[in-house]
């Protein structure tokens, strides 16, 4: 039996007519560029969210480019951030001049570690006139947790530290779009919370384009207008250009199609979830749990909805790799998100870290793997899934 790690033409071929209807209305209008189905995609986008404004990008990886560009963050400029995430995160940070200051998980989350936060801060950084600059003279200006999988932060903790320090909070929840965070006895959203949340709608997420696209959220009307002025080449009136932005418009096709699809985004996520808890209980009622280490579900308890979305279902173990052959051997698909920590990669040799710097994210990369996961994803297909990975273990 064929197991795809994400299959999603079920989920096309139940809502083609509706989304060929939405692309054909915006071919024959022939306005592709910001028109009127970028404003509806997004008012519902940040009704979604609770955001009181969402901007359309191209990606999110423009996502979180525009808005460290419009944040003016840049050289001279440290930002923490995560040592286990997509090259974006990293990636966006030095684009702009700034300089990533990588940060361990907490093994259990595979997100940032909030006591490793506090400890670089306090072994590293001193205060300059109520800046924080750290031991290479870079003033830490912002940070930028990511919330990984689908599943939040601690980001009481992240609010925390960023009040604390006079840091802007950039959240990159390209994979946790829905995502819920218990807070204030309530709930609030990945992306919310921060200053600014950015998000991916790349075809494999939660909720995926036909192509690239990417949002912005964020509170302040002002920042929401310099964001939707810097996806324009930081142009405000014609051929003015203010600023220095780029072009990270959100095209009108992507918009909308995503417009389609985002009403059925929480009946996927819970689809998702469902998947995640029958993987779960297989493997724990087989004892596999001893031998694997399963996601964790650390807001289950606040009676969230969607305390973890599942954009992946990560395991790991330390002879994934043997498992992972295993597993392809018997038409299993699965993947490996990421082999290699972001300061192991060889474009942030510059930055000087050495192997052992963030042991939680080096030994995450060495030993997760992301099983097939997705809203129509058979049981038939998860029970052979379970068989195997159980075979591997005789
Ligand atoms: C954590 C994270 N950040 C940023 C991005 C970048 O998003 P995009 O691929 O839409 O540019 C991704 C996409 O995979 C991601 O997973």
């Amino acid at each position: 039996m064929r197991v795809p790690l994400l299959d999603l033409s079920e989920q096309y071929r139940a809502l083609s007519e509706e989304i060929r209807a939405a692309a054909d209305e915006v071919l024959a209008s022939q306005r592709f560029i910001l028109g009127p189905k970028l404003t509806e995609f997004e008012t519902a986008a940040a009704q979604y969210c609770g955001a009181p404004h969402a901007i359309g990008v191209s990606s999110g990886t423009d996502a979180l480019l525009a808005v460290l560009m419009a944040l003016e963050i840049g050289l001279g400029d440290g930002v923490l951030t995560t040592a286990y995430s997509f090259f974006a995160t990293g990636g966006c940070i030095a684009r702009v001049g700034a300089t990533p200051v990588f940060i361990d998980i907490d093994p259990e989350t595979y997100n940032i570690s909030g006591p490793g936060l506090r400890r670089y801060i306090d072994k590293n950084c001193h205060r300059v006139e109520g800046r924080l600059v750290n031991e290479n003279r870079q003033t830490i200006v912002a940070l930028v947790p990511v919330h990984l999988f689908g599943l939040c932060c601690d980001m009481n903790e992240m609010l925390a530290v960023a009040r604390e320090h006079n840091l802007l909070l950039i959240e990159d929840a390209a994979q946790a779009i829905g995502a819920d965070y218990p807070r204030d006895g309530g709930s609030a959203k990945a992306g919310t919370m921060g200053d600014a949340g950015c998000f991916s709608f790349y075809p494999s997420k939660n909720l995926g384009a036909a192509g690239d696209a990417g949002l912005v959220v964020c509170r302040n009307e002002q920042f929401a207008d310099r964001l939707r002025i810097c996806r324009q080449h930081g142009m405000e009136a014609r051929y003015q250009h203010q600023f220095i932005g780029g072009n990270f418009r959100l095209d009108e096709l992507q918009a909308a199609i995503l417009k389609v699809k985002l009403p059925h985004l929480d009946g996927w996520s819970a689809a998702r979830r469902e998947a995640a808890k029958f993987y779960t209980d297989e493997f724990r009622q087989i004892g596999l749990d001893k031998k694997i280490k399963l996601p964790v579900e650390p807001y289950a308890k606040s009676k969230l909805t969607n305390h973890h979305i599942y954009h992946q279902y990560v395991i790991r173990l330390p002879r994934r790799d043997e498992l992972r052959q295993h597993l392809g051997e018997h038409e299993i698909e699965t993947a490996i998100y990421y082999p290699l920590a972001l300061h192991e990669q060889p474009c942030f040799e510059y930055l000087g870290y050495k192997p052992g710097d963030f042991p939680e994210a080096e030994r995450a990369a060495r030993e997760s793997l992301a099983l097939p996961i997705y809203p129509e994803i058979s049981r038939k297909a998860q029970q052979y899934v379970v068989k195997c990975v159980a075979e591997f273990f005789k």
